[in-house]
């Protein structure tokens, strides 16, 4: 258990969970804003909490895989053996769901994604929450998107979800900074007789999901080496700063801040290779030039960078490799949502 979390905040999160109430908690990706997935009026409470609209299906969270046929049915022998291979882990997998899961859930929809987070804390209260007999009908899910407001950039600390969300959650757990920092890989199983859809990239990639079922899932259209999205539209404008945000490949940052700075200006920076020379800033910040070192960083960054009062944030170009895809992702994201006051 994280120092800033006692026994006594663990035993209140149940209570709450219990009583239809929400409490954020750590996962190893993001902060999820949880609620008792079994009660409608508790997800209800998410989706006002964070001015999402109600189609948006979540992911229900669960103690361990031996839980998943309460949630979800006709479960192939593929999200048995991802389970066992990746779970606990930062991989969902969407299913066809049983009966029980809430239409609030699912967004109406026939399926549901399920997952079982690694981080210890959110593992400790997922297990005392099925200990202590779950919420509605006795079923142990927690449904939890990432705790932001709707579009917004994921919290990776639990500064971040008191500064997006302040008194609309009723207690939010600390355990430190987020070990991933980018949400989770999402396999889609739920289609029968069509293989497996990557619908989500993240820290377990397509490679490492091919090693165990066999197979090498379908990717999303901007996985499959479109440098840029045919419609920029057609992306959710997602995990995204307030300022506008620009991809400049590194030899041309330079060249981007004085010209913007000559306007009267003010440029943000986000690097991860030593840039140099370059003009003075008022913020930079330097991420590791790895991909899982990068995303780790990367919300916290954009948080940074979006507070600093820029009226610009440059990204320098990332990698154009698979080991990047996910970051590729999130950053392609967050530049078409951006700028958006
Ligand atoms: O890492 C994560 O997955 C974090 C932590 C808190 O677990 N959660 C997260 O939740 O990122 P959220 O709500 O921000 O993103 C969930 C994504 C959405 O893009 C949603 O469309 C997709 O999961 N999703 C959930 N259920 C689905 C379903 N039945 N079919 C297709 N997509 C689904
Ligand atoms: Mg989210």
């Amino acid at each position: 258990m994280s120092d800033n979390t006692t026994p006594a905040d663990l035993e209140e999160a149940v209570r709450l969970l219990q009583a239809g109430e929400l409490v954020a908690f750590p996962t190893e990706t993001v902060y999820g804003l949880g609620a008792d997935a079994a009660n409608p009026d508790a997800v209800a409470k998410i989706f006002a909490a964070k001015g999402r609209p109600a189609d948006h299906p979540l992911i229900v969270h669960l103690p361990g895989a031996g839980h998943l046929d309460q949630w979800a049915r006709d479960i192939p022998q593929a999200a048995w053996d991802l389970a066992e291979a990746f779970w606990p882990g930062p991989l969902t997998l969407i299913l066809k769901r049983t009966s029980l899961v809430p239409d609030a859930v699912t967004g109406g929809q026939d399926t549901v994604g399920l997952r079982v987070p690694s981080h210890p804390l959110a593992l400790t209260l997922l297990r005392a929450y099925a200990q202590a007999g779950g919420g509605a009908n006795g079923l142990c899910g927690i449904a939890a998107p990432s705790a932001n407001r709707f579009g917004r950039i994921s919290p990776t600390d639990a500064a971040h979800v008191r500064e997006e969300l302040g008194d609309a959650v009723a207690l939010v757990l600390d355990g430190g900074p987020c070990d991933v920092g980018i949400e989770s890989t999402i396999i889609d199983l739920s289609r029968d007789g069509q293989a497996p859809r990557l619908l989500r990239p993240g820290h377990i990639t397509p490679e490492q999901i091919a090693e165990v079922i066999g197979e090498f899932p379908e990717l999303p259209e901007t996985m499959q080496g479109a440098p840029t999205p045919r419609v920029s539209g057609s992306l959710d404008a997602h995990y995204a700063p307030r300022t506008p945000m620009q991809m400049v490949a590194a030899g041309d940052v330079a060249q981007a801040i004085e010209t913007y700075q000559e306007a009267g200006k003010r440029c943000g920076v986000l690097l991860h290779t030593v840039v140099s020379p370059l003009p003075a800033v008022l913020s930079l910040c330097l991420l590791p030039d790895a991909p899982e070192g990068y995303a780790r960083a990367l919300y916290a960054a954009l948080r940074e960078l979006d507070r600093g009062g820029n009226d610009i944030i440059f990204v320098e170009s990332i990698p154009q490799e698979p080991a990047w895809a996910a970051v590729a992702d999130r950053l392609r994201r967050a530049v078409c949502g951006s700028g958006k006051r």
